[in-house]
């Protein structure tokens, strides 16, 4: 009876999209709530939506004062140049988002070098700080600013014990550094880690947090700090166009998405779980990196083509991204379900024993849904995996070439 009843059912036609959790679409709840907000001109301070959410932040993270920007780039920059003179030097991951993906806006904005640490998945010890810090002589850039990120994206979400950041934020304190947080996923480390926004903030003197990632907003990102911080900030937001006017509709949804979907990432993490454990042990999978919160990424084994196994997944209604050439992630989000993942696993399962992705194996022409995704659907010819690839980089601003997480192994990239 009940395999009647499921036969009756049409096929799945969702796209379950993996590439990144940006990919969000704002719920009907969401909607709602941006669209009933009360909304001013922000530029003059008079959103009293804008307000509430710089101030529900600021005082979740025990901090004085917040600034709303449209994006992590543009805040963790505008956290940078604060922070710092030109000729300064800042200490960060040498796998970090604000070195790899922010245009080069460490040297653009700020006129500042960054010193690239050798990192354990994104995560960089208090001893690797203390030893990079210059000594005070005229040859050397003065070093005035420790940057972490938490999780860490090409780290495959690996994030901070709260022992580690207090190692870290002790050293700054001692040496003079300030020491921001590019914490765009930082909700994820809470769900896993033990801690929470009011042990992490008064570490930092500047956080930055994303509304757009796990979270769910269509836009926006929070920068945190003390008042005379955010005084400077403003300016600095200003300066790089980044005030907006009626921004309360936007700002609604970050006060929705703060009060509604921060529990529900230990969702995400589990179905993450679970898609780490189908890859396991499957035969085009030489190294999968833990799955600690949301991300999944595998090197594809050797003799597998990870382009041919990406656009098998794709003709299939599976996106995942191309971090670097043979590494593949999987993000789970609020648009992907139980049922995405129990498609996602017996799909992952299959494509292990598809005869046209065997080592080996002729080339096969693209299918249908490929040339679709190219002609636009599923987001245009940018939104493909081709694309991603080809630039190294997906929409997010993740990937590139050697994108692969630390601890992976160093064989990636290689096919
Ligand atoms: C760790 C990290 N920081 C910052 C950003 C930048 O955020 P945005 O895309 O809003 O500029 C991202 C984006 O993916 C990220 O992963």
């Amino acid at each position: 009876m009940t395999g009647a009843l499921e036969e009756a059912q049409p096929p799945r036609r969702k796209v379950i999209d993996l590439r990144s959790d940006t990919v969000t679409k704002p719920t009907a709840k969401m909607l709602q709530a941006m669209m009933s907000a009360e909304v001013g001109d922000d530029v003059w301070g008079d959103d009293p939506t804008v307000n509430a959410l710089q101030d529900y932040a600021a005082r979740l993270f025990g901090k004085e004062a917040g600034l709303f920007c449209p994006s992590g780039t543009m805040t963790n920059q505008i956290a940078i140049k604060v922070h710092t003179h030109p000729g300064d030097e800042l200490l960060c991951a040498d796998n970090s988002h604000i070195y790899l993906y922010e245009g080069g806006g460490i040297a653009f904005n700020s006129g500042v070098q960054p010193k690239l640490l050798p990192s354990n998945r994104g995560r960089i010890t208090a001893g690797q700080v203390a030893g990079a810090i210059n000594m005070e002589d005229s040859h050397f850039p003065t070093t005035r600013l420790v940057c972490l990120e938490n999780t860490a994206n090409k780290g495959g979400g690996s994030y901070y014990t709260l022992d580690e950041i207090k190692a870290i934020a002790e050293v700054c304190r001692t040496h003079g550094l300030k020491l921001h947080l590019d914490g765009a996923r930082v909700f994820n480390a809470f769900a896993e880690a033990g801690y929470g926004p009011g042990d992490l903030g008064p570490l930092f003197d500047s956080v930055s947090i994303c509304l757009s990632k796990g979270l769910g907003c269509p836009v926006g990102s929070l920068l945190l700090g003390t008042t005379d911080f955010i005084r400077r900030a403003h300016r600095i937001r200003k300066v790089l166009g980044g005030g907006m006017r009626q921004a309360g509709f936007l700002a609604a949804a970050g006060l929705y998405a703060l009060r509604n979907n921060v529990e529900r990432l230990r969702d995400d993490h589990a179905r993450a779980r679970r898609l780490g454990a189908a890859l396991q042990g499957l035969p085009y999978v030489s190294y999968l990196a833990p799955v600690d919160t949301n991300i999944a990424i595998f090197n594809v084994a050797p003799g597998w083509d990870a382009k041919a196994l990406a656009e098998w997944f794709r003709s299939r209604g599976v996106l995942l991204s191309t971090m670097a050439p043979g590494v593949l992630r999987l993000v789970t989000h609020l648009d992907v379900d139980e049922q995405d993942v129990d498609d996602v696993v017996q799909l992952l399962a299959a494509a292990a024993t598809a005869a046209e992705l065997a080592p080996g194996a002729a080339p096969t022409p693209l299918p249908a849904a490929t040339t679709a995704a190219a002609d636009g659907i599923n987001g245009g010819p940018k939104a493909g995996l081709e694309a991603g690839a080809k630039e190294g980089i997906d929409e997010a601003g993740n990937g590139g070439p050697g994108a692969c997480v630390g601890g992976v192994d160093p064989t990636a990239g290689e096919e």
